[in-house]
């Protein structure tokens, strides 16, 4: 059987238990004195999970060096994973558009997400977003940490309810929670809103529009922060 980091000697099962505690968390791979750059080039290498074998590459958050505000998405989607960057297919230009109406210029933010390798499935020839599982958002969790204590942003908003369940407790409801400034540890403040993918899934234009309005007032009650 091959090393876990696809490196190394065969491994025994003994070294196999050993290995797989190590790489069960990517803390091995996040360098000391870390900064954003390190962390990227790390991360390329992560596979504390299987997502890495079907992702074409790691997605790393991207923005800039000192955001007061960092927008923590669930993971990189079809055309994240083909770019290498985060919020940059349908659900990033949705988000572009509703932080230009709330006026948040989005190079001066940094966007990211909980997981950081694509996990899909084929049907036909194309490749269907699946939800993340609970192990691979564990597994993903250092380097989110990592960029978190790097940044030190005033304010992190989760779009969606993966976001806000890895920052917020495995309880959190969006529905019931969304827009509101809730202090953390993590930061001084963690704001949750939807997904904007879930905007683009609204049935009718009607729909589509009224929660695109809702998602722009919860932008604009951090725009405060920036
Ligand atoms: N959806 C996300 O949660 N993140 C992206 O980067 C793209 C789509």
């Amino acid at each position: 059987m091959l090393h876990p980091y696809g490196k190394g000697p065969p491994c025994t099962s003994m070294h196999l238990n050993a290995v797989a505690k190590r790489v069960d968390k990517p803390r091995p791979l996040i360098p000391m004195n870390a900064t954003l750059e390190s962390l990227r080039q790390a991360a390329k290498n992560c596979k504390a999970c299987d997502l890495w074998r079907t992702g074409t590459q790691t997605v790393f958050g991207g923005g800039a060096a000192h955001p007061k505000i960092m927008f923590v998405g669930e993971q990189p989607g079809n055309q994240e994973d083909l770019e290498g960057k985060p919020f940059v297919g349908p659900a990033g230009k949705l988000l572009d558009s509703a932080l230009e109406e709330a006026g948040i210029d989005r190079s001066k933010t940094y966007v990211t997400n909980a997981v950081k390798h694509f996990k899909w499935e084929p049907r036909g020839k194309r490749r269907i977003h699946k939800k993340p599982n609970a192990a691979e958002i564990n597994a993903c969790r250092p380097w989110l940490d990592a960029e978190i204590s790097v940044l030190k942003p005033h304010v992190i908003v989760c779009l969606g309810a993966t976001a806000a369940q890895a920052l917020l407790g495995r309880d959190f409801r969006v529905t019931q929670r969304r827009g509101e400034l809730i202090k953390s540890t993590l930061a001084p403040y963690i704001m949750a809103t939807v997904h904007p993918s879930s905007i683009l899934r609204a049935p009718d234009e009607e729909t589509r529009h009224a929660e695109m309005q809702r998602f722009i007032e919860d932008l604009r009650a951090v725009k405060k922060f920036v």
